[in-house]
């Protein structure tokens, strides 16, 4: 009986270890990407704990902000590649699969961009030169180094209807149609994918489903459509995610889960445009302090719910991205109220692995041997 139990007993342990030592790179590995955002600080490793853990638990980066159209492109003409080298050459060094994020977008763009020398809008001939020029110079550059942009980001309102963005205001839908063949243009061997927040919104989602079928109608290669899967405790849905993933998969389209994160704090909104901006008060800010045992249980079946579904949706779902490597690091802690303390990824404040991690990486083994 003894010997039993001792055995047991080391069993238990030679597995936990096992556990233990498995990084989610090797959990995720056959059944999809599993990617962070990084931030330059991390590229530059100013503090090597977070680099070490992006190149040991990922196996894909994307730029959390220094390949949008401000940063890369601030002025007419005016280029920045330093920060872009360096991150493109940090993810081949560490043999990461490199994403660009993101081409073109309504914000973080500079106003230039639609305006003449006057301030005017600008003709849609100058507006579509602009942006070919932009998306030839900045994809052409990396060409053969990124496996696939995210050539259009967020052109749609949840209800389905096209965002009335500069964009949109001058060159109509077809922007959308320049911009994926713009890309392919610059390298054809690129993959290009169309990626958005609140996918999971049924009119949104059809809306997006409709807009893939007219690329490929039109002879424009498009991989996958990105949600951005930023979550709340309460949405969206478990049932509305899937639901999604279904469409999508039904339609033909591949999935990148592309943003991920799981906000553990009250929300006035739910939706990610960057620019929704609420006030600061201590009610919406309860767990400064840190998050009761029960709140933290809740988040933790909530990240694993959706672990779970990526899992059973894997055989469309080519990568997970999580946006953001710490709590510290997190831009829930500032949107869309400034100053608060969020709890929505996967590594804490001092940079270690949460207890979800482990779960997500049983979980993860546990499919892959079901199989
Ligand atoms: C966010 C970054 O995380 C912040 O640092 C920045 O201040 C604003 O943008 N949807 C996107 C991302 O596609 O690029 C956004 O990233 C979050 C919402």
């Amino acid at each position: 009986m003894k010997t039993i139990f001792a055995l047991s007993v080391l069993i238990l342990m030679a597995s936990l270890d096992t556990i233990g030592q498995k990084t989610l790179r090797e959990a995720t590995k056959g059944e999809f990407l599993f990617g962070v955002a990084v931030n330059m600080k991390q590229v530059n490793g100013v503090n090597p704990i977070e680099t070490e853990l992006i190149t040991k638990e990922f196996s894909a980066i994307v730029p959390e902000n220094i390949m949008k159209p401000q940063p890369i492109h601030p002025e007419e003409n005016k280029y920045k590649w330093d920060d872009a080298d360096k991150f493109v050459a940090f993810g081949e060094k560490n043999n990461l699969t490199v994403t660009g994020h993101c081409l073109i977008w309504h914000s973080q763009i500079g106003k230039w961009f639609f305006v003449d020398e006057n301030g005017k809008d600008v003709s849609p001939e100058i507006l579509k030169e602009r942006m070919r020029q932009h998306i030839n110079a900045v994809v052409s550059r990396y060409k053969g180094r990124i496996k696939g942009w995210d050539v259009v980001n967020e052109a749609f309102e949840d209800n389905g209807t096209y965002r009335k963005s500069k964009f949109y205001q001058i060159l109509g839908k077809d922007f959308i149609k320049y911009a994926f063949q713009f890309a392919h243009e610059a390298d054809p061997n690129a993959e290009l994918y169309y990626n958005d927040y609140n996918v999971e919104t049924p009119a949104k989602c059809d809306a997006i489903v409709q807009l893939v079928k007219e690329l490929k109608a039109d002879g424009c290669r498009i991989d996958a459509v990105g949600s951005q899967a930023h979550m709340h405790m309460n949405s969206p849905t478990l049932d509305a995610t899937e639901t999604s993933f279904k469409k999508l998969k039904t339609a033909g389209i591949h999935i990148l889960i592309t943003e991920w994160d799981i906000s553990i704090l009250p929300s006035p909104y739910d939706g990610a445009n960057v620019s929704a901006n609420f006030d600061y008060s201590r009610e919406m800010d309860p767990y400064r302090e840190g998050v009761p045992e029960a709140v933290q249980q809740q988040w933790n079946k909530r990240m694993l719910d959706m672990f779970g579904l990526f899992l059973k949706y894997s055989d469309v779902i080519d990568r997970v991205t999580v946006w953001g490597l710490t709590d510290n690091g997190t831009w829930l802690n500032n949107f869309p109220i400034r100053g608060r303390k969020d709890y929505p990824v996967l590594f804490d404040r001092n940079n270690q692995r949460k207890s979800v991690v482990d779960g997500m990486i049983k979980m993860a083994e546990n499919y892959k041997s079901k199989k």
